[in-house]
């Protein structure tokens, strides 16, 4: 069919599409939850009327409380290079994760009509999830964070109440940070007729692309006698493109080869998406519809070129990313996830990793939205045991099954640009090791050709050694920059990632004096100074990183671990309690930046100025001792001033990595007033000015929405930041009030958190104390348009209030 004739003929016949395609339905109302034994909650007839209604997606064990003895670990990290075991606590969050749960739900398919296909679709279940349909067992799955899907078709009632149940278990000892717990990503059922597509059975590549024209390959797999394949290409407006009809089939797939003309192409500064919708016919008659978003971009690897984006070399600026998120824990958010991304884009941050596991289709949407590379890994662990009951467990059975269905849901995201088919595994050892390498890259080369694999090392000796390095289309080292040099003569790609760098710690806004290089130094209070220069014994400072980035072309890039504070793996404070989240976030686990931000946005945002001053000015007791100040900026050099008085000019110089990339004031001695920052611009003139003032008592409460206006669709969120400033209006960095929290009106308090590794306070209550003068309210919507109130009260303090709306 000519391409005028195939634009008319699908305008005649989309009249009729929809009451025939394919109905994706979400249940994400009504369920019913229980935590503990239920061996009878599979059946149809179970009274369940007394469980917990809850929204799904949903975390049971975010709601706490906080519990030392949770999943106590008497173990020696041997990655961490400990050799004699001690007792770990908060490892895991200590957050009630631990033990089996139980999730109900009715439904109808009033659009299903027998002979039709029903899927129910999970977007990952923590974890081990048996799942049950009308008292019938329908399938199982064993690695929480993956998806899968099973077929329901026989089992599915037509015009009934259909009963769903779904087992769930977490073991203790089965992970090295917070895994969260329970239905905490999206499930949906697919309805959809015989002859239609398969689950995730969409392939679409790009692999030509020139100035004029895009060769745009799209692979469909489809069941069914008699079918053909339409398919549209749609520009980011919604206007079709391009075109194409195939009845050619090879064995399940059609394959179709659709040129776009001047494309458009994806990058993180252009994150242009077009959309395939593809239709599928018996005769005239539509019996499937699919859309897929995807790209136009080329990507490559080279050896001693690196990495190139449609041609460009570029470095990765990325940041490793644990899953959950911080009050909400692992309940998948976009709303939140937005956040994260935006304030990393403001970093200047151009990719992510998603440690250690498959990331939610939600960030994905968002990474090919608003432009982020992402390196999608799959495991911590293969064979070889970290913690006892993690994936080692399941790895023989399923590492196949997991990789091949981690592939097939993500692989049209554009974002997507490296697979990781492992972190730190203890398999680095060892022959075996070496085939497990290999057989799990084969598996993603057999299902994605066009996409390299990485893994990151830590035994980079051992891997050097043995071959399994040199074997990885990627070669990943974590941490580990004294080896970089041999790692690159020794491997033969011809670069090396950084696959995890710098595990520099801090918590925000506390600085700790003498101000020295440490190593997993602790101090009374369980938190890590912000002046950033306290790392672990297997990692080191984000500049020695910067170092490797700015001086050895053959690296490519580096993710820091990590962008955000997650919940457990409180290094290194993991012997003591109380202390729960780690420490390592660039920005801590409310979302709010540390100095630490600061420092990576003044080398990776190029568009945006950066000054940024530190510590804070409030050292009452401190008089006349030295009190180093530190500015990190994108300019060259800087003037320091404290009350009016010079401490003299200092410039980036290359006698130490911290030299090269902060400007250091070693010698301030503290007295209260004012410090002031001048920078000075290339032609040596006053560009930029910051200041900080001692600040009084608090006095009154400033609320900050990052955004005023939400939808109204019961999820959205606005995380309101609260901080307390003195009569004059200066920040109060120390101030710890207690604070209280009410929504009235179209809204709903969700959560509070104030990025205290050490606070045991419960997210959802609707009190905290500030840490550091801060704390970020969440504020969620309901299905209710209209207006909201927050209000936030403490004790000797003005209170305030902030108005939002919530929209259609
Ligand atoms: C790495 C590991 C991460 C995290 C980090 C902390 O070795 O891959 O998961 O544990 O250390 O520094």
């Amino acid at each position: 069919m000519s391409n005028r004739f195939l634009f008319l003929w699908l305008l005649l016949v989309s009249q009729v599409a929809w009451a025939q395609g394919r109905v994706v339905t979400e249940l994400e109302h009504n369920w019913k939850f229980k935590k503990g034994r239920n061996e009878q909650a599979y059946q149809v007839n179970f009274n369940d009327k007394g469980w917990q209604t809850v929204t799904v997606p949903h975390d049971w064990a975010i709601y706490g409380p906080f519990d030392k003895e949770i999943d106590k670990q008497v173990v020696a990290i041997e990655q961490n290079g400990e050799k004699v075991p001690s007792e770990k606590t908060g490892r895991t969050g200590a957050l009630p994760y631990i033990g089996e749960a139980w999730y109900r739900n009715q439904f109808t398919l009033p659009h299903y009509k027998r002979g039709q296909k029903v899927l129910i679709v999970f977007e990952g279940a923590m974890s081990e999830p048996r799942v049950y349909l009308n008292g019938q067992k329908v399938g199982e799955w064993a690695y929480g964070y993956n998806y899968f899907y099973f077929d329901i078709t026989s089992q599915v009632l037509e015009g009934q109440k259909n009963t769903l149940a779904v087992q769930l278990q977490n073991q203790g000892l089965s992970s090295r940070w917070y895994p969260g717990a329970g239905l905490y990503r999206k499930v949906q059922i697919v309805v959809k007729n015989p002859e239609s597509i398969d689950q995730w059975g969409t392939y679409i590549t790009t692999p030509f692309i020139s100035a004029e024209q895009a060769k745009v390959n799209i692979k469909t797999k489809a069941t069914g006698g008699n079918i053909r394949l339409v398919t549209q290409i749609l520009d980011a407006r919604g206007k079709t493109v391009a075109a194409d009809s195939t009845g050619q089939r090879f064995g399940k797939e059609f394959e179709q080869n659709i040129a776009v003309a001047q494309p458009q192409l994806w990058s993180p500064e252009t994150p242009y998406l077009y959309t395939a919708v593809t239709r599928l016919y018996v005769g005239n008659e539509l019996k499937d519809e699919v859309s897929t978003r995807f790209g136009i971009r080329e990507i490559s690897y080279k050896p001693n070129v690196g990495f190139s984006l449609n041609g460009k070399v570029r470095k990765f600026k990325g940041v490793c990313l644990h899953h959950d998120l911080g009050p909400l824990g692992a309940a998948v958010n976009k709303a939140a996830l937005r956040r994260q991304l935006r304030i990393l884009k403001d970093m200047g941050c151009d990719a992510i990793r998603s440690a250690h596991n498959m990331p939610s289709m939600e960030q994905l949407e968002l990474a090919d939205e608003m432009g982020f590379l992402f390196l999608a890994e799959s495991f911590d662990e293969w064979a070889k045991p970290k913690v006892q009951n993690g994936y080692n467990r399941f790895f023989e059975e399923y590492a196949e099954k997991d990789i091949v269905n981690l592939v097939h849901a993500t692989r049209n995201h554009p974002s997507i640009v490296m697979w990781s088919s492992g972190n730190e595994v203890p398999d680095q050892w060892g022959a075996e090791g070496v085939k497990r390498a290999k057989w799990l890259q084969d598996i993603f080369h057999r299902e994605d050709p066009t996409r390299p694999v990485t893994v990151g090392m830590d035994q980079v000796k051992a891997t050097m050694a043995s071959g399994f390095g040199a074997l990885l289309d990627v070669p990943g080292l974590n941490y580990r920059v004294h080896l970089y040099e041999e790692a690159y003569q020794a491997f033969p790609q011809g670069f090396i990632l950084g696959s995890e760098t710098a595990s520099t710690v801090s918590s925000r806004g506390i600085y700790k004096f003498p101000v020295e290089k440490a190593i997993e130094k602790q101090y009374p209070d369980l938190q890590s100074s912000s002046y950033d220069l306290e790392y672990c014994s297997w990692s080191n400072l984000p500049d020695d990183d910067f170092v490797l980035q700015d001086d050895k072309p053959w690296v490519i890039g580096e993710f820091v671990w990590t962008g955000f504070d997650y919940l457990g793996e409180p290094t290194p404070y993991d012997d003591k309690w109380p202390s729960r989240s780690s420490y390592f976030g660039i920005n801590d686990l409310a979302g709010l930046p540390k100095d630490r931000f600061y420092l990576y946005r003044s080398r990776w945002n190029k568009q945006d100025e950066t000054l940024h001053l530190l510590p804070h000015w409030n050292w009452e007791g401190r008089e006349g001792q030295t009190t180093p100040v530190f500015v990190y900026t994108s300019y060259d050099s800087a003037e320091l001033f404290v009350n009016g008085k010079s401490m003299g000019i200092q410039k980036k110089h290359a006698a130490t990595p911290q030299n090269r990339y902060r400007l250091m004031w070693m010698d301030v001695k503290y007295e209260p007033g004012t410090v002031k920052v001048v920078a000075y611009g290339k032609d040596g003139k006053p560009a930029a000015t910051r200041e900080i003032k001692t600040a009084g008592k608090p006095h009154r409460l400033v609320l900050q929405p990052d955004r005023t206006q939400i939808s109204a669709d019961g999820k959205d969120i606005s995380f309101v930041t609260v901080s307390v400033v003195d009569k004059n209006g200066n920040p109060c960095p120390t101030a710890t009030d207690q604070l209280k929290f009410t929504v009235k009106g179209k809204g709903a308090y969700r959560a509070a958190c104030n990025g205290d590794p050490t606070s045991l306070e419960q997210f959802h209550l609707p009190t905290m104390k500030l840490f550091s003068g801060k704390l970020v309210v969440l504020v969620q919507s309901t299905d209710q348009v209209g207006d909201l109130e927050l209000t936030v009260k403490g004790k000797g303090l003005q209170t305030a209030k902030v108005n939002l709306t919530s929209v259609n």
